[in-house]
């Protein structure tokens, strides 16, 4: 081949694929993206190697291309991003413009992380986070640890407030225990932070009776944070041996719940089943007696039932006086 048809079928193949991808990407860009976000032509800039499990590599001066694998830690799921507390944002909002550039410069890599404080820290818009109080539970927390951020909890790509506007309280509970278990169940992502060995979930539990149905029904923060009655989200996490390990502290009238899982800070806003999966779980839990909203349903209950039985009756007697 000569240098020119070497070139010629080099800038083909280039424009093949970058069509190929465009129409891919168009498929892949939801219009419900543009409701949200500005910025999602510019975040292509970065998705079209960051949204793709494989991204192409390209050699102009030798005239290659390969194709290569992007590792799934580097991978920004786009329907999540777009969802996320964050979804108005464009990646150099956090990121520095560097990192246009593809490969990365060194300098982009040491960039230094905008952590929550530095945008929501005493700002009156988001006074009812408690950001600050917040931050100093986390600085007392046993997670406190060089290479610890709120970043290691609350996914930069995609953290949404979900127990605050969750409609379905096993939603929530399973979305609040899988941020734990991001690492408590991987021993790569725990190993990253510490030398310490691994744990065992399933083994350190194993005092706690039907495992599996408890940790569908409460947070792993229940019994491992210190109770505080001002935040929705308790985030001091106790050292183990502050753990709540006595059945009672749930399994009873003064359940801890109703200061942690059962607190809300407007309940009349939420949707039905949400409400009625506290209800279930309390009258369970701790005695369907004490339950102000259960009474209501039941006399509720009562009131539909004598409804009931009057429109029945009522049909009754004009049937009979057709008959
Ligand atoms: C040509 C594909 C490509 C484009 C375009 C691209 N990246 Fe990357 N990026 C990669 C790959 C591959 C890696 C992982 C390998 C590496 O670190 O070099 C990476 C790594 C990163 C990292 C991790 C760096 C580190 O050292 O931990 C960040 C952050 C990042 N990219 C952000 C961005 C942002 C923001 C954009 C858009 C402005 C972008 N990238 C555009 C391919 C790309
Ligand atoms: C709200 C701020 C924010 C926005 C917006 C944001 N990022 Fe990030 N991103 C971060 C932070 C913080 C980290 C580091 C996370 C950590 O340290 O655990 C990060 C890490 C990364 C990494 C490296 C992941 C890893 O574990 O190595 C990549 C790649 C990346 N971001 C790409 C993007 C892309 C692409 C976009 C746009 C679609 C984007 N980011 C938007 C804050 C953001
Ligand atoms: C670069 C600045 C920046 C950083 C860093 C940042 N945020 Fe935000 N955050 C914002 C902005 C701006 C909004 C409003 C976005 C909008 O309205 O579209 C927001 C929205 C939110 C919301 C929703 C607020 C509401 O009532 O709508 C929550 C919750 C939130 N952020 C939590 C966090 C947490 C937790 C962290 C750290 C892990 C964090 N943010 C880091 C700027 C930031
Ligand atoms: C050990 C994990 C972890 C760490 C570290 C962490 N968080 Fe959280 N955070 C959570 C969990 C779990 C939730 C509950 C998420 C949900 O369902 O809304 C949460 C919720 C929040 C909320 C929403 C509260 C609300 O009222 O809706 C804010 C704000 C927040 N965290 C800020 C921070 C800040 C700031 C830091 C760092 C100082 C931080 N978090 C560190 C686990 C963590
Ligand atoms: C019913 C209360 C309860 C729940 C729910 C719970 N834990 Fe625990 N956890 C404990 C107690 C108590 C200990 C200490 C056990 C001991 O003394 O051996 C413990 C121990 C631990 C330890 C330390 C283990 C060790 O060997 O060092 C970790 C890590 C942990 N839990 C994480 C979690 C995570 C993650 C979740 C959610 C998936 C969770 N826990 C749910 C009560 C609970
Ligand atoms: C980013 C990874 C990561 C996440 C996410 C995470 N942890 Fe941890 N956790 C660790 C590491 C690492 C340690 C060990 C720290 C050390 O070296 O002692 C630890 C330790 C613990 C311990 C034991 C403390 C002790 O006394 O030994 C408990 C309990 C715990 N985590 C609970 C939780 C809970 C609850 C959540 C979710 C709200 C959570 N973790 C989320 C990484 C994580
Ligand atoms: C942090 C609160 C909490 C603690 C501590 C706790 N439980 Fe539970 N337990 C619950 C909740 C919530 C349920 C779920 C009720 C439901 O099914 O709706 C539950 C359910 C149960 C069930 C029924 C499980 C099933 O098969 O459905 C048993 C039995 C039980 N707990 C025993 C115990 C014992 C024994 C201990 C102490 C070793 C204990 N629990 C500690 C909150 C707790």
């Amino acid at each position: 081949m000569s240098t020119s048809t070497k070139i010629l079928s080099f800038v083909f193949l280039a424009l093949g694929l970058s069509l190929l991808a465009q129409s891919e990407d168009t498929l892949k860009i939801k219009p419900s993206y543009h409701e949200v976000n500005y910025f999602v032509e510019d975040n292509e800039a970065c998705l079209k190697c960051h949204g793709e499990t494989k991204y192409i590599l390209e050699d102009p001066e030798n005239e290659r291309i390969s194709i290569k694998r992007m590792g799934p830690c580097k991978v920004v799921d786009r329907d999540k991003f777009y969802t996320s507390v964050h979804k108005s944002f464009s990646c150099t909002d956090c990121h520095s413009g560097d990192f246009m550039d593809f490969p990365h410069s060194i300098e982009s890599r040491f960039e230094e992380k905008l952590l929550c404080m530095d945008c929501h820290g005493y700002d009156e818009t988001y006074a009812q986070y408690h950001f600050e109080g917040i931050e100093t539970e986390f600085t007392e927390s046993a997670h406190n640890k060089e290479g610890f951020s709120c970043w290691s909890c609350h996914d930069p790509h995609s953290y949404k407030a979900f127990m605050r506007n969750a409609d379905d309280l096993a939603d929530a509970i399973l979305y609040d225990n899988s941020m734990c278990l991001k690492c408590h169940a991987d021993f790569s992502e725990f190993s990253m932070l510490t030398d310490r060995e691994e744990i065992v979930l399933v083994e350190s539990h194993d005092w706690l009776p039907n495992q599996a149905a408890h940790f569908a029904k409460i947070r792993c923060i229940e019994c491992h944070t210190e109770i505080n009655d001002t935040i929705l989200i308790a985030h001091k996490i106790m050292p183990k041996a502050s753990a709540v390990k006595n059945c009672t502290e749930c399994h009873s009238k003064d359940s801890r719940l109703m200061h942690t899982l059962y607190k809300f800070e407007s309940l009349e806003q939420r949707k039905g089943g949400f409400v009625n999966s506290i209800m279930i779980n309390n009258s369970y839990v701790i005695g369907a007696n004490q339950n102000i909203l259960l009474n209501r349903l039941s006399l509720l209950v009562f009131g539909m039932t004598l409804l009931v039985i009057v429109f029945h009756t009522y049909l009754r007697i004009k049937n009979q006086k057709k008959s």
